[in-house]
């Protein structure tokens, strides 16, 4: 991930190449897995014919701002392999259109953590290795790591993952069932420095809402950031939320539990003497809401 702090407009992953063009899988030459290729697409051509489809919410929704900024990324040859041959089986497009039912999604009846923002996705397999018994849904808009998160989930042999693409907004708001979710992580998230920016930050106040609407109680949000006017912003507004309390006693920032590993982002925070902090906050039961499960 590249230091989005000095990015003039938006954060972008380091495997970002803006303006660059799409690599696609199959159609002649031999590939060699970490080298990207180029192909020719006809216009209307989809990017990866069995892959994630581009923009799967597409002109559906409304007009908003947006956490990210979806740009077309170089995809080496052994992530498109792994875009076309385990999307199908692994992969969800998060195209607004349906309710999914989460059991089904992972043939199982294990809890369901939601992982918004995964990057690269090692810390994500590596978490879903540590613990198999909970299934981790992973989000992100970014191809590669799309890619290479099917990759470390097919090497790994780590069925409880699967990868969403498309904004976890969307996901959350039309295709989640209420007090679905066992958790929510956010690791990292573009901390989107500049003041006209900070409107694009994920965790607001209408976010923790909508997350909260679909987390059971009893479940936890957990977020982490290496940017302190960030990690300043989540501690406010979580703290404030009626339906989230903080797990510390002092009402402050958690120690990093130890199940969440070094991420790629946070190694690059703390390679430049950033401070990491992580939230660690408790959907609570509402008296107004009704239990659920009954
Ligand atoms: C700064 S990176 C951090 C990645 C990883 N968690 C890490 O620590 O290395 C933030 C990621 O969040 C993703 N992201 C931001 N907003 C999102 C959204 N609404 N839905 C899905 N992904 C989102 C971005 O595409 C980006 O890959």
């Amino acid at each position: 991930m590249s230091d989005s702090r000095n990015a003039p407009e938006a954060p972008r992953p380091a495997e970002h190449t803006p303006g660059g063009r799409a690599d696609e899988p199959g159609a002649g030459s031999p590939h060699t897995p970490g080298v990207s290729v180029r192909h020719t697409r006809a216009k209307g051509e989809p990017r990866f014919p069995d892959g994630p489809k581009a923009d799967p919410a597409g002109s559906h929704f409304e007009r908003r701002i947006r956490s990210f900024q979806p740009r077309r990324s170089r995809v080496t040859a052994g992530q498109a392999d792994a875009l076309q041959r385990l999307w199908p089986k692994w992969g969800l497009d998060i195209d607004g259109q349906r309710v999914i039912d989460l059991g089904e999604l992972f043939g199982n009846a294990n809890p369901v953590v939601l992982e918004i923002g995964f990057g690269m996705g090692e810390a994500t397999a590596q978490m879903a290795a540590a613990d198999p018994d909970t299934n981790i849904l992973a989000v992100d808009v970014h191809t590669p790591g799309q890619g290479n998160l099917l990759n470390l989930a097919d090497q790994h042999g780590l069925p409880n993952v699967r990868v969403g693409n498309g904004d976890a907004i969307i996901l959350l708001r039309e295709m989640l069932r209420p007090d679905s979710l066992d958790g929510l992580r956010v690791y990292f998230p573009d901390p989107w420095p500049k003041k006209r920016h900070h409107k694009r930050r994920l965790i607001q106040p209408e976010f923790l809402t909508l997350a909260a609407a679909r987390i059971r109680p009893g479940g936890l949000v957990h977020c982490a950031t290496d940017w302190e006017p960030y990690a300043e912003q989540m501690l406010e507004v979580l703290t404030a939320h009626p339906d989230f309390e903080n797990t510390r006693p002092d009402g402050g920032f958690a120690p990093r539990p130890q199940f969440r590993p070094l991420t790629r982002f946070e190694g690059q925070g703390l390679d430049k003497g950033h401070v990491v902090n992580d939230l660690l906050f408790r959907r609570v039961q509402h008296h107004n809401q009704p239990p659920t499960g009954a």
